[in-house]
């Protein structure tokens, strides 16, 4: 027995620079991702993936690589078990029947796997996969995704993703002073992690052990006892470290293979994705059209708002790209009609990517309120200002916070908006065009439930374990300081354990509510733990544990619009003779609740900027219309931002206490990236006059975008 003292610390934790706990650990190479962690007996899986894009498969020819070197086993349609799709999953949405793997003979879209090798090395593996042969019966397909779709169907979706409408659009439109009626587009994009998506399965005394890199183990634990018919509780997932996900990192292809063959070897196998596999299996952002249609007063009041989202699914699944969510939460109208709908091609399913909806959606509004502002002669601020909303406008909540207008004042004084030219095209210096732009950006801020459980250890230390996935945002340190500040001892004393599906029921690594619910679920357990020593500070050998829920806490708190809120701005230089724009210098401000670390926060943050500016000038995926696939789907054909192509990035936050809300976090996952496509294109419009309205704003494109001012 000893004693364990707490509440002897001076300063919080919570909200001072903390570097990664796990930090050295990977800078090192001491951290181990789940496709290098050893195991005795491992075998590898490498996945083959169709070479047609419609038709059925005619034959595997197995005969031929069964002989090969170190070849266990070819799992295809013909000889893989049957699994259960029919459940809803627990984002509650029915799994994508993608990763129903090898259940029967069709082929959907390019890429789509159709066998698993499975070999003692994984060189041997490839080998294999590379020589076997599948013959197929081609079909004819359809993967053009361009126009508007006026007959695309809306979707019902979770949380009205769909139509919603008040007022009348037509009678406000016809009654404004000013109108604008303009379509965007988005190319199709991809989230391609740095670590690729990898699994080991294997069966031990009775249970499914699984090590994956994922961004919820119960997630995909639960996918897999679904999909295999298991006990939830026979069923294991853990997920120590994870190198990046950015909604990519579900249940997909390869650990449903791997499932199969280490059943059926009863040995543990490995399915690693390749990069190039990455572009068919793990998920991508559909390309968007939308029209934004606006009226309003000659003060630049809006009058009416309409903003019809449509995107692309593949024809197994319906995922909705809803991108005209961010107007039902920026700017009201008395007539206010939102769509989002969805075209059926053949391609691959679409996913979660960093700020799903809101990414594209924001490009589109923002730069609409842009082109707003001008033609109304309004300052780009002001006019946002003059829209503030009182309540949510298709809720008709009240908002718990709304410092947008603190996040503009703050970034217009950062940045020296003061004094802005408004005239596009006048700024010259050299070769280069230069203009400023703004934008507006919000994301949803809930909480889920979550269990965590906080044990004092007879030596003094305690050990958080929370069933958290920190996909590379820093989650795991954050915990580490939110924890140490409950207990009230300095986080030194503090070992937090995530991703282990054992742990029990916590939020996901996504919807930007990953640290904000964790934290809620520590804080409890810790607070109650913390009482506990001060009663009695006695701790036995095995230590003494604290659990927590916080299912009732979450469903008492008040219904209310909650949304993490961002001014972004941006310098461009643009050379109209070769088409270059060059991003001199980025800002973002925020207000997205006390930010706990503000050494990851930044970096969260100036990463969804950074992302912004590759979406604003660099990232598209396209399509072969005649072979269904990718031109170049690999980290050299696909143009990302790199050093050279970014800046002074630079993020800020504004005080955002939600008196409400007893944690006061928000997320800050995904709202970098929010409005940072459009402030960079609206900086090309006030440095050259003229308008994109398709990202990415490519060489090409501005040389071919008409005369410049
Ligand atoms: Mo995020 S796109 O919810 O990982």
């Amino acid at each position: 027995m000893t004693t364990t003292t707490t509440g002897t610390r001076a300063a919080k934790a919570v909200g001072t620079a903390h570097t990664r706990v796990e930090g050295r650990d990977k800078v090192t190479g001491a951290a181990r991702y789940a496709g290098e962690i050893p195991f005795a007996g491992l075998a590898h899986g490498w996945l083959v993936l169709s070479t047609i894009t419609r038709g059925r498969i005619r034959s595997v020819e197995t005969e031929a690589v069964t002989g090969m070197p170190g070849v266990l086993m070819v799992l295809h349609h013909g000889n893989a078990p049957r699994v259960d799709t029919d459940y809803v999953g627990m984002l509650g949405m029915p799994p994508d029947p993608t990763v129903a793997v090898f259940q029967h003979d069709r082929v959907p879209h390019a890429g789509w796997p159709v066998a698993l090798v499975v070999a003692e090395t994984s060189e041997q593996a490839r080998e294999a996969a590379e020589a076997l042969v599948v013959r197929y019966e081609e079909e004819p397909h359809d993967v053009t995704f361009a126009g508007e779709y006026p007959d695309a169907h809306a979707v019902a979706g979770p949380s009205g993703a769909g139509v919603e409408e008040k007022g009348d659009l037509e009678a406000e439109l016809a009654a404004s002073d000013v109108v604008l009626d303009a379509v965007y587009s988005t190319p199709e994009e991809h989230h391609n992690s740095m670590e690729p998506h990898a699994v080991t399965a294997l069966w031990d005394g009775g249970r499914l052990e699984v090590v994956d890199s994922n961004q919820g183990t119960l997630w995909v634990a639960g996918e897999l006892a679904n999909l295999f018919s298991l006990d939830p509780a026979s069923v294991r997932v853990r997920s120590e470290h994870v190198g990046g996900g950015f909604g990519s990192k579900g249940v997909r292809a390869h650990q449903v293979a791997a499932v199969m063959a280490a059943t059926a070897l009863s040995r543990p196998v490995r399915v690693v994705m390749t990069r190039r596999q990455m572009f068919s299996l793990a998920g991508y952002r559909s390309p968007t059209t939308q029209r934004v249609r606006l009226g309003a007063d000659a003060e630049g009041r809006l009058r009416a708002l309409a903003h019809r989202c449509v995107s692309l699914t593949s024809t197994v699944y319906e995922f909705v790209e809803s991108g005209a969510g961010p107007a039902r939460v920026m700017y009201d109208a008395p007539a206010h009609h939102t769509a989002n709908r969805v075209v059926p091609l053949d391609v691959p399913s679409p996913t979660f990517m960093r700020a799903p909806g809101e990414a594209p959606g924001s490009f589109a509004l923002e730069s609409a309120l842009d082109e707003l502002a001008e033609k109304c002669g309004v300052d780009p601020i002001e006019l946002r200002l003059r829209n503030e909303p009182e309540v949510g406008p298709v809720s008709g909540l009240p908002f718990a916070t709304r410092n947008l207008p603190a996040c503009f004042r703050e970034g217009a004084r950062r940045f020296g908006w003061a004094g802005r030219d408004a005239r596009p095209g006048v700024r010259r210096e050299g070769r280069w065009l230069l203009g400023t732009g703004t934008a507006a950006a919000s994301f949803g801020a809930r909480a889920m439930p979550s269990t965590a459980a906080v044990t004092a250890e007879a030596d003094g230390t305690f050990t958080v374990r929370i069933n958290a996935a920190d996909i590379g945002t820093g989650a795991r340190t954050a915990l580490t300081l939110v924890a140490a500040d409950a207990l009230e001892v300095p986080t030194g004393r503090v070992r937090v354990r995530i991703g282990d599906s054992d742990f029990g029921p916590a939020m996901i690594a996504g919807r930007s509510m990953g640290t904000r619910s964790w934290a809620w679920a520590v804080t409890a357990a810790a607070e109650e733990l913390r009482e506990r020593l001060v009663l009695s500070g006695v701790v036995p050998a095995e230590g003494i544990t604290v659990r927590s829920d916080t299912t009732e806490a979450i469903g008492a708190l008040t219904q209310k619009e909650r949304h993490s809120f961002g001014a972004q701005f941006a310098e461009v230089a643009v050379d109209v003779s070769t088409g270059e724009v060059r991003v001199r210098r980025m800002l973002g401000v925020f207000a997205a609740g006390r930010i706990v670390n503000p050494l990851t926060a930044r970096g969260q943050l100036v990463g969804g900027m950074t992302w912004g500016i590759s979406m604003a000038l660099h990232e598209e995926a396209v399509r072969d219309r005649r072979t269904g696939a990718l031109y170049g789907p690999d980290l050299a054909g696909y143009h990302v931002s790199t050093n050279a192509d970014v800046p002074v990035v630079e993020a800020e936050w504004v005080d955002d206490p939600d008196p409400d809300d007893p944690v006061g976090f928000k997320g800050i996952g995904e709202i970098g990236i929010v409005g940072a496509a459009a402030a960079i294109a609206n900086a090309v419009w006030h440095a050259t006059g003229v308008r994109h309205r398709s990202l990415p704003i490519r060489p090409d494109r501005v040389l071919t975008a008409g005369p410049h001012a």
